[in-house]
């Protein structure tokens, strides 16, 4: 994902925004995230990609998502729609 497009589409938080929240306050818990700029607590669809940039930290990769932006913002509109997410199958 392009750094300075938005994970959190509600509070419009990016990810360098979020990365750059990960490496100077290193949460301990992935839900810490929502002290970033409210990240994650609106519609509540960022929820899981936040959690993937926060394991990615933990696990000493650098915090990156590969989906597209659009593809991203897409299956959010699904997904406030129907309240269903993709299948991870
Ligand atoms: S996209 Fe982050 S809470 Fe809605």
């Amino acid at each position: 994902m392009d750094p300075d497009r938005d994970i959190c589409l509600c509070f419009h938080v990016s990810q360098r925004k979020v990365v750059n929240y990960l490496r100077r306050e290193r949460p301990r818990v992935a839900s810490q995230l929502s002290e970033c700029l409210g990240a994650g607590t609106g519609c509540g669809w960022c929820r899981p990609a936040l959690e993937q940039l926060w394991k990615q930290m933990q696990d000493g990769e650098e915090p990156n998502l590969t989906i597209s932006p659009e593809a991203y913002a897409e299956q959010r509109r699904h997904y406030r729609k129907t309240g269903e997410r993709p299948s991870t199958d």
